[in-house]
């Protein structure tokens, strides 16, 4: 569906992926002030500037967790019961999930919760090929709402596992909804292992969402190249500028886009001004501390029962005690 149908049809109809994408870009540029889903980054292109994020010098955060996993991967897995299923969510590549799966003879079948089917689908298959005992059952669907489990593992323990810092994209009050929707995906007295990036010295986030190379810039201006190529829009990247930076108050990175100029932009038949400097918000990182990372998962039905750092990221293993 394109942007015109997505927006004139008088009721609702369900939307599909392009006719979302349109609708929720549409809506985002007429909010006051103007914001994007962060989630829109990571089409094809936007995937490719991601993985250069994780390899930059001044982007800790993958490196830091990978350290963790590596360190630590037979103490978590000990915490998960025989026979498990591990269940991730927002599995994008399986690259965590191998350290921890490597050391795990308890861990007998695997199910990555993505959007992006395709993807799942390849990454499954060269799984299989490197843990051909392990059962594979890929599940294409929006993790953060309460995802149905393939029959195949319903009968199993099961175990969560969401690295990455992805729960950083949420508010707060979003983080917890998902923890809650994540422990009845589970069940009661299930564990899941989640990665959180730390509070820490302002220029050490700064940096890492400012690199020198300008990576991070072009992963936040591919945004409206997306929207460029996928939505007919006009938009002028030379116009736009990437700004970055750490609010003290809400412990989170800020990502924008800030107009140069006053102009008028088109997306397809829509037309949204822009005053000069006006910015367009396109993600939110929260930042948490071990305590209150802790505070927000035991107020969503977990007691915490293990944190793991390098004192600039966290991997925390929470039991789901919620009825
Ligand atoms: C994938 C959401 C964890 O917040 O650090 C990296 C995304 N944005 N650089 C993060 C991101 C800019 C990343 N997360």
């Amino acid at each position: 569906m394109n942007i015109q149908t997505a927006l004139r049809a008088p009721v609702a109809p369900p939307l599909d992926a392009a006719g979302k994408f349109a609708a929720d870009v549409v809506a985002g540029l007429t909010n006051k002030p103007k914001s994007l889903p962060p989630k829109y980054f990571y089409d094809h292109a936007g995937s490719a500037l991601f993985d250069r994020i994780t390899r930059l010098p001044e982007y800790y955060p993958t490196r830091s967790e990978l350290g963790l996993l590596e360190l630590h991967s037979a103490e978590m897995v000990s915490l998960l019961p025989p026979a498990a299923a591990l269940i991730e969510f927002g599995a994008g590549s399986s690259r965590k999930a191998r350290i921890l799966l490597g050391v795990a003879a308890n861990i007998e079948a695997y199910v990555p919760i993505d959007i992006s089917g395709d993807f799942l689908r390849e990454d499954a298959a060269k799984l299989r090929r490197d843990f051909p005992h392990l059962a594979i059952y890929p599940v294409a669907a929006d993790f953060t709402v309460a995802a149905e489990l393939p029959p195949e593992v319903a009968t199993r323990p099961r175990a969560g596992f969401f690295p990455g810092s992805t729960i950083g994209n949420f508010e707060p009050h979003e983080a917890a909804a998902f923890l809650r929707h994540a422990g009845r995906t589970l069940g009661r007295g299930d564990v899941l292992i989640v990665g959180v990036d730390l509070v820490k010295a302002p220029d050490i986030l700064y940096r890492a969402y400012n690199d020198t190379e300008g990576v991070t810039a072009k992963f936040n201006l591919n945004l409206l190249a997306r929207i460029n190529r996928e939505l007919g829009g006009n938009f002028d990247l030379a116009t736009f500028e990437h700004h970055a930076l750490y609010n003290v108050d809400k412990s989170r990175i800020e990502m924008h886009l800030a107009s140069t100029r006053r102009q008028k932009v088109r997306i397809g038949d829509v037309a949204v001004d822009f005053r000069a400097g006006e910015t367009i918000h396109t993600e939110n990182s929260y930042k948490y501390s071990v305590e209150s990372f802790q505070a927000l998962a035991h107020g969503s039905g977990y007691t915490p029962l293990k944190v793991w750092t390098d004192g600039l990221f966290s991997v925390h293993a929470l039991r789901n005690t919620a009825d």
